[in-house]
């Protein structure tokens, strides 16, 4: 049995995390599960919750709760992080700034995962350089923390070697509701995929051989990728504002009459539209902080006073994948799934290094990434500009450049001007003067 640590312990993904575990028992054995986080009193709040998921499956796995690296890390065979910088507070700076100067405000896309990328990277290194030091040998990192596709490369940057293996929920969650829309389940679609994280699109959806993507695309236009179902197995991307982005993939379908472009696209690609429905005042940010966030914490309150605990975390594909992708690495199941690698040639006309999100096959060795052929010259050139943007951020953050940052902050589709870029990121810095490395 595997000792598995989860880094970010206190966010409230982590309930639904160790549900997917609990029921997972059989193909993924724990002896024990360690919380470690650097927010005290976030994680006391949250890890009762988990306790008593834990409790209502097992008796005998080990519960630790800490702060402390060593005693977090020591011999653990997997380390499932879900880091977030700054939390929620400096996540509404990074929607809000850029909504100022008429750009999207979004957590991952635009200057907002830029800001975020500057804030996460070099503590991701760290808490590498903490598993390194005192974990088992083989132990594998699988890493949830955003924004993933700029964590990735900061850590092949800094960090080649590591056994990390980053991987985004947003891939699973379109195959989750293509399944639901096709009726199969979707651990029996095989599906093509190519492109950065969050910035990618869907070539083939194979059920039993047969290329379902036509089909998928007919219903898509008239309905969205969107299911009624949803809510059970996929709670988090089912609340009003992800209806509507998994909508908004309607208009984005057009431009693209072969494939499926991922839902994130629509932030690059019609972000006229986006801006125009975003509320300056009012983001992502303030509705999760208002709504899964005080639930969760309402629910773990309740929980210590009652002993009842109130079913209000989320179980669902987040949890559910990586469990599989955590079971793949330790059995050398060999499964496919879309994941975050080193391209190595999978897409024959970007760079080799690149980090790329294609399916791979995940050996306990790590992925190899499946050959997606090369990507007409528009998708290429549009990756390209975006991992430019994307690399520029890294080398920002390991040189302390303004310079880079600024090239970053211009790059990237989402920002019109280089006065737009610079006046946001000024803001930017005196915003995440905790957080970010003097530029
Ligand atoms: C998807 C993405 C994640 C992102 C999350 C935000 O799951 O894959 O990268 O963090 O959405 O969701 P939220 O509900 O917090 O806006
Ligand atoms: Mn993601």
């Amino acid at each position: 049995p595997f000792i598995l640590s989860i880094a970010g312990g206190g966010s409230t993904y982590t309930p639904g995390i160790v549900k997917s575990l609990m029921v997972r028992l059989e193909d993924f054995p724990l002896a024990e599960i360690r919380l470690y986080d650097i927010d005290v009193a976030r994680q006391s709040t949250i890890a009762p919750v988990v306790e008593k998921v834990i409790r209502d499956h097992s008796q005998s796995i080990k519960f630790t709760v800490t702060s402390d690296p060593e005693a977090a890390f020591s011999g653990a065979h997997f380390v499932f992080a879900q880091m977030r910088v700054g939390q929620y507070k400096m996540r509404e700076q990074d929607e809000k700034i850029p909504l100022r100067h008429g750009v999207v405000g979004q957590e991952t896309c635009g200057p907002g995962g830029l800001a975020y990328g500057l804030r996460t990277i070099l503590p991701m290194v760290e808490l590498i350089d903490l598993v390194e030091r005192y974990a088992d040998k083989r132990a594998w990192i699988v890493n949830y923390s955003n924004p993933a596709a700029i964590v990735a490369e900061g850590v092949r940057r800094l960090r080649p070697d590591a056994r990390v293996l980053n991987i985004c929920d947003m891939p699973v969650a379109a195959m989750r509701n293509m399944g639901a829309i096709l009726g199969v389940d979707r651990h029996k679609l095989e599906v093509d995929y190519f492109g950065l994280n969050h910035f990618g699109w869907f070539t083939r959806v194979l059920v039993d051989g047969e290329d379902r993507l036509p089909q998928l695309r007919e219903h898509i236009a008239r309905f969205g990728l969107l299911t009624e179902d949803a809510a059970q197995t996929d709670p988090q991307h089912s609340d009003p504002s992800w209806v509507k982005t998994w909508r908004n993939i309607k208009p984005l379908m057009d431009h693209f009459p072969e494939y499926l472009p991922n839902p994130y696209l629509q932030y690059y690609l019609m972000p006229n539209e986006i801006v125009e429905h975003q509320d300056p005042n009012y983001t992502r940010a303030n509705e999760v902080m208002n709504g899964r966030e005080k639930k969760l914490f309402a629910a773990a309150l309740e929980y210590q006073r009652t002993g009842v605990l109130p079913d209000a975390f989320h179980v669902g594909v987040h949890g559910a994948f990586i469990v599989d992708v955590a079971c793949s690495l330790a059995f050398d199941l060999r499964q496919r799934h879309l994941v975050i690698v080193e391209n190595k040639g999978a897409i024959a006309n970007l760079p080799y290094d690149a980090m790329v999100e294609v399916p791979a096959y995940i050996t306990a060795n790590g992925p190899e990434p499946v050959r997606m052929g090369a990507v007409p010259l528009f998708h290429q050139t549009l990756l390209m500009q975006q991992l430019a943007s994307e690399q520029l951020l890294v080398e920002a953050t390991i040189e302390g450049s303004y310079e880079k940052a600024l090239q970053a902050f211009t790059l990237n589709r989402t920002v019109p001007t280089m006065q737009h870029a610079k006046a946001i990121l000024d803001e930017m810095i005196a915003a995440n003067r905790e957080y970010w490395p003097a530029l």
